[in-house]
């Protein structure tokens, strides 16, 4: 099994394979973490999304970093919240699952995830946290590839919900 842990820290700034952006299906930015990633990265970021012709719900694609510290950025679309019976659970599991299969694919060993969906898509951050961290477990040991994998918090709420429920699945 690959390391898996939460931190709290600004996305943009970490040295990894890959960090995984939460964007939108244009993928030609927005605000939140992929408005960050767009700044940090530079134009050409933009640039290569353009010829992407955007991503679905529940899917990913993958980018260089440019100017980031990451060498790729994963682009994946979460669903929008609307009180989770419109298969937001499925989609938001596909995103990280998505994400994993395409590091791996690039045989990419280390990849840091925001909480998806959880900003301006209003996921409640409980429920995301669960899906997030059940999917990965579920799905690392399909990746050996993969050692490393970060739960990139924005703030010490999240943070501290990422971390109970990542001791809860431990037990
Ligand atoms: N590093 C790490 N996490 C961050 C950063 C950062 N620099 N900035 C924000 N977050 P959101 P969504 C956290 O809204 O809910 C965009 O407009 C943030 O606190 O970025 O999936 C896209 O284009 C929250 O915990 O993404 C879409 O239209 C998490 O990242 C839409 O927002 C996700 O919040 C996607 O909404």
């Amino acid at each position: 099994m690959p390391q898996i842990l939460a931190i709290r820290a600004d996305i943009t700034r970490l040295q990894v394979d890959a960090i995984v952006n939460a964007a939108n299906s244009s993928l030609l930015g927005g605000g939140g973490v992929d408005g960050a990633i767009h700044r940090a990265a530079g134009p050409d970021l933009v640039h290569e999304c353009r010829l992407l012709g955007g991503c679905k719900t529940g899917q990913a694609k993958l980018t260089k970093g440019y100017r980031l510290p990451a060498t790729c950025v994963i682009h994946t679309v979460g669903p929008v919240w609307r009180g989770g019976e419109q298969s937001e659970p499925e989609l938001l599991a596909s995103c990280y699952r998505n994400s994993l299969e395409l590091a791996a694919a690039k045989q990419l060993r280390s990849i840091a995830f925001p909480s998806i969906s959880t900003g301006i898509y209003g996921y409640p951050i409980e429920l995301a946290a669960r899906v997030a961290i059940n999917t990965i477990m579920a799905a690392a040991a399909e990746y050996p590839v993969i050692e490393e994998i970060i739960f990139c918090c924005f703030s010490d709420g999240d943070l501290a919900v990422y971390e109970a429920v990542i001791r809860e699945v431990h037990q």
